[in-house]
């Protein structure tokens, strides 16, 4: 899939508390990789953060928050550069140049951009109000475009919902280097072989916005409280496959039951899961004892991260420091890259930049 020293890049959004879902869905493919010989870049995307802005948000708080529960969960910022995007303002130089190339139209079909034209009143940029997307939100994929070619990444791991923006970055970069000159590696993105799990409440995606997650940091007496709210009252039909799988089985539940039986097949060991596949087929009573032990499974997988994030060491201060640190090894691969964009396209380099 990658070969040896790959220059591999992704972002994450200061969401803020991480979840089960940014686990199996990203997290766990960072430790992966950062075990193998290849440059991992990961930053914290703050300045995507900024293209839904509605009011001041102690954005770096949450930075602060979720680097802390990277490292608890292992992600080693001496194995991966993990910086913060707008530590390298030389990411919004770079959009800037790129967007001049931008055809708006291929903006307006991106993904993002539908979206939230699709969640308007009336589901259209023509009202009374005009237009109240950001030009940043427009903009979100000749951003992230910039992040991917200032340091040259050639994999980027990504969802299939990133997907169509790395599509516009190669796009760019074909662009630019055929009119320009060749200043850009041509990146290809690559699947997290995420599992995308379901939220609590059994819809489709787990996420912090549907107030449906199971916390990374959630202590015993949450997880047993957000366990025990999950709907488990329909009866349940009973099951055609005869396949235990979680693949086969789990699809055949009422969707809040079926999210449980995910959780469990992930965290629990395979004779603990399917003994309750054996329950659910002879249709007892059991989703107590289902919460009840999920709930200890999950709190295992929590207690050593919540450990570590408390841990004296991992603190504000260690974070911000490995932050700066990181920012100046990653600064002069980016400068390079800006400059040479520049010369390239011929406003000349800059006259005062060291
Ligand atoms: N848009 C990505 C997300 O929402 C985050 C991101 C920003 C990113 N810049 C990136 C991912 C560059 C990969 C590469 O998940």
């Amino acid at each position: 899939m990658t070969t040896r020293k790959d220059v591999i890049l992704s972002g994450i959004r200061p969401t803020g508390r991480l979840h089960f879902g940014n686990y199996f869905g990203a997290i766990q493919h960072f430790l992966r990789l950062q075990e193998q010989d290849h440059t991992c870049y990961y930053f914290i995307a703050d300045y995507h953060a900024l293209t839904t802005i509605k009011e001041s948000t102690d954005y770096f708080r949450q930075t602060l928050d979720m680097l802390r529960t990277y490292i608890a969960c292992g992600l080693d910022p001496a194995k991966s550069v993990i910086y913060r995007q707008s530590d390298l303002p030389s990411t919004a130089e770079l959009a800037l140049l790129l967007g001049m190339i931008t055809n708006v139209g291929m903006l307006e079909r991106g993904t993002t951009y539908k979206d939230a034209v699709s969640k308007l009143p009336g589901g259209t940029t023509s009202g009374a109000e005009g237009n109240p997307i950001s030009y940043g939100l427009l903009g979100y994929p000749v951003l992230m475009s910039a992040d991917i070619l200032i340091v040259q990444a050639n994999v980027v791991p990504v969802g299939d919902d990133q997907r169509q923006h790395v599509e516009i970055t190669i796009d760019l970069a074909q662009r630019f280097n055929h009119r320009f000159g060749e200043v850009f590696t041509i990146p290809r993105s690559v699947d997290r072989g995420a599992i995308r799990l379901p939220g609590l409440d059994g819809g489709a995606k787990m996420g912090k916005s549907e107030n449906n997650d199971l916390g990374l940091l959630d202590d015993p007496a949450t997880v047993l409280k957000k366990l025990k709210a999950v709907p488990t009252t329909t009866d349940p039909a009973p099951l055609t496959t005869e396949s235990n799988a979680p693949d086969d089985v789990i699809p055949q539940m009422p969707p809040s039951v079926g999210a449980l039986y995910r959780f469990l097949s992930l965290l629990a060991p395979e004779e603990v899961y399917l003994d309750f596949v054996g329950k659910y087929r002879r249709g007892e009573k059991f989703y107590g004892t289902l919460k009840t032990t999920l709930a200890e499974h999950v709190n295992r997988f929590n207690a050593p991260i919540i450990d570590k994030f408390n841990a004296p060491g991992n603190d504000d201060a260690f974070v911000t420091e490995f932050l700066r640190e990181n920012a100046k090894r990653v600064s002069p691969v980016a400068l390079d890259t800006v400059e040479s964009c520049r010369a390239a396209m011929g406003i000349g380099r800059s006259l005062h930049r060291a």
